[in-house]
């Protein structure tokens, strides 16, 4: 119901087949040696950022190992309905879905959930996350305080309506209202009153906040105020009604919060009998049924055939979103010129040159990997109170690209500009904003590579190569594998990454390799075996790089601990040293959740971790098998002990017990 295993690509863009033979060889000497700072060095001759590199010190040599706890067993049947971490750290659920914010009392899951209860409340189905200490405090006291950002990306409308018969019920605008109320962004202030004490939600806050589903927001960039982005409600073009389906983030230099659009699409349906999907529908898989949420049945807003005409609703959603979280009072930006489509994430690095680049993943089988680079530099001369305002349209004027992976490890930026690269109106792109709003058939005609689902990126904090996962992607077949997308029928997934020519974001060319391709070392079909170093997973989605180095990788597969996964186990956060390629399970999930969302406060030392639906099983028409964290495995929670155990999407805060740096 709510998976994005589908799709809506219909190009002829290479997949390589052609090229393979001669790319084999070449692809087996790239993997074979993990690629260290060093080797990108002399690899691509790039220069280093420096400072970050003699900070951190870190060179995952026996001496100083950047991982240095034992790995937690696989959560494997049968499975503990818990979330477990290595010896020597503790784990307790910081909020969950639920949780009062600032004022008013916790939610009671045993009761169903309501509007109001919900503005107020932590969002449904945590997600992407990062934690921002207060600028103003002393730099120790931002490790005690500050406000964890969170996306709440979709709702199980059988938990949230206390019913699991969801599709007999009769829709009302009543629970579209609550289930808008539990998407969106959450603003939590969080507080360690002791060095060693508990990280709690401070309440009241002044800087607590809900972002919604219908939240106004502004629209800036090429796009704003186009035709397409027009409604009856918003002639304009420039003012939207929310956010959707907010998937992962990204955070920028000066202290905003990126929450990225993914799956917009299940939101909309219809029930007009004269419904044909037109081409730019179906390229984003917007349908007359959409992902079963109905909420077409009661609010015209997510009907696509309201009045008998197309809807420009959905092209309203699909974009990267800019939130000022220390405001809030301040409007949502949806910017228009980083592209539209079905956002993962958004990654920001900036090179020695102070030149800004976002680098974004569409997750959907076979999309792109795009990257914007902005027209402006970053202003670091600038004071600390007046960084955002200077810059505030930063991420309005720059240029969108989407990758191209060659087979001989080479890599092409190809420009989404409007009269460039057969981007005319000939071609049907009447203008730039055309070209954002349909950025996908954009890029279609330019020949970008076709990956195997891309989603989060991470950017590694001293030689600032780029990782990204590409999660899986079962409909590949033999025929459409290409270097970048090595395996047909790919469950697994892999890790790609990429370094700038010269280290320069604005290179419109690069080098590539495969960090590691996922996969169960036990299995028979060495297909399936995949290529790490040390314990294995599957589905890599999640990522993130820490200040030293250590890459974070949180998985997302079906999370039963059958079949395929019978070895691995549930979902994972796995630990890697990219140096050596030594991979380590540091977290286990409960049953069926997904471990997404990872940050910690700047000294490393305490680690906010999301576990996604768990219980969730779609498959089996949302059963749930989970009573996760209301069962109390890690620590009381704020539940009614009266109500039965729902499952509820949770975040999880993580200390090492020593005090130190989390995964050393
Ligand atoms: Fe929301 Fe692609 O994960
Ligand atoms: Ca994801
Ligand atoms: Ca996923
Ligand atoms: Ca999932």
């Amino acid at each position: 119901m709510f998976s994005n295993d589908e799709s809506n690509n219909p190009s002829n863009n290479p997949s390589m087949q052609d090229v393979i033979d001669t790319c084999n060889h070449q692809r087996r000497t790239l993997l074979k040696g993990s690629i260290g700072v060093a080797t990108w060095a002399a690899f691509g001759g790039m220069g280093l950022s420096t400072g970050a590199l003699a900070k951190g010190g870190h060179g995952g040599n026996a001496a100083d190992p950047l991982i240095g706890f034992t790995p937690v067993s696989a959560n494997t049947l049968p499975m503990t309905d818990m979330v477990s971490v290595p010896a020597g750290y503790s784990t307790r659920v910081f909020v969950a879905w639920g949780d009062a914010l600032s004022h008013g009392a916790n939610w009671d899951p045993a009761t169903e959930m309501t509007e109001a209860q919900q503005l107020r409340s932590y969002g449904a189905h945590t997600d992407g996350m990062h934690f921002f200490p207060f600028p103003a405090e002393p730099a120790r006291a931002g490790n005690m305080h500050g406000l964890l950002v969170s996306n709440s990306e979709y709702n199980d409308p059988g938990l949230v309506h206390a019913t699991l018969s969801y599709s007999s019920d009769e829709m009302t605008a009543e629970r579209v209202d609550t289930q808008l109320a539990a998407h969106g962004v959450n603003v939590v202030e969080a507080l360690r009153p002791a060095r060693k004490g508990d990280w709690k939600i401070k309440r009241p806050s002044r800087l607590a906040r809900r972002i919604t589903g219908k939240t106004p927001m502004a629209v800036s960039g090429p796009a704003a105020g186009h035709a397409m982005l027009k409604t009856p409600a918003d002639p304009s073009g420039m003012r939207v009604l929310g956010t959707l389906n907010n998937c992962a983030n990204g955070y920028t230099p000066w202290g905003t919060y990126l929450t990225c659009e993914e799956n917009f699409n299940g939101y909309f349906g219809t029930t007009d009998a004269a419904f044909v999907q037109t081409p730019h529908e179906k390229r984003y898989g917007v349908s007359k049924g959409g992902f079963g949420y109905r909420w077409h049945e009661a609010d015209p807003r997510f009907d696509l055939r309201a009045d008998g005409q197309v809807s420009n609703e959905p092209n309203r959603f699909g974009w990267v979103v800019e939130i000022d979280p220390f405001d809030p009072k301040s409007t949502p930006v949806k910017r228009t010129a980083l592209g539209r489509f079905k956002h993962e994430g958004a990654w920001v690095v900036v090179d020695d040159n102070d030149n800004l680049a976002v680098y974004m993943g569409d997750d959907e089988r076979f999309e792109y990997v795009y990257k914007f680079v902005s027209a402006h530099k970053l202003d670091k001369q600038v004071g600390a109170r007046r960084m955002k305002a200077r810059h505030r349209e930063m991420l309005d004027h720059g240029t969108l690209y989407a990758a191209r992976f060659n087979a001989d490890g080479s890599g092409e930026w190809l420009a989404l500009v409007h009269g460039e690269n057969s981007l005319t109106a000939a071609n049907g792109f009447a203008d730039q904003g055309e070209v954002l709003i349909r950025a996908r058939a954009a890029a279609d005609l330019l020949g970008a590579t076709k990956m195997d689902r891309p989603e989060w990126g991470a950017v590694h904090p001293h030689s600032r190569e780029v990782y990204m996962t590409m999660t899986n992607n079962t409909a590949r077949s033999a025929a459409q594998i290409d270097a970048a997308n090595p395996r047909a029928k790919n469950i697994h997934g892999h890790i790609v990454r990429w370094r700038e020519a010269g280290n320069r974001v604005t290179a419109t060319a690069f080098e590539w390799d495969l960090f590691v391709q996922a996969g169960d070392s036990l299995d028979a079909n060495p297909d399936l075996q995949g290529t790490i170093n040390g314990d294995d997973y599957g589905s890599p989605d999640g990522l993130w790089f820490d200040r030293d180095g250590r890459l974070w990788i949180q998985t997302d597969q079906a999370g039963t601990a059958t079949g395929a996964y019978a070895n691995i186990g549930g979902n994972v956060m796995m630990c890697a040293d990219v140096t050596t390629g030594e991979t380590r399970r540091f977290l286990t999930a409960p049953p069926n959740a997904e471990v997404t969302g990872v940050t910690t406060t700047p000294d490393g030392k305490s680690m906010f971790v999301g576990i996604q639906h768990p219980g969730e099983d779609w498959t089996a028409g949302f059963t749930e098998n989970s009573s996760w964290p209301d069962n109390g495995a890690n620590g009381p929670t704020t539940a009614s002990a009266s109500g039965p155990a729902k499952p509820r999407s949770a975040v999880v805060v993580i200390t090492k017990d020593d005090g130190g740096v989390i995964g050393s």
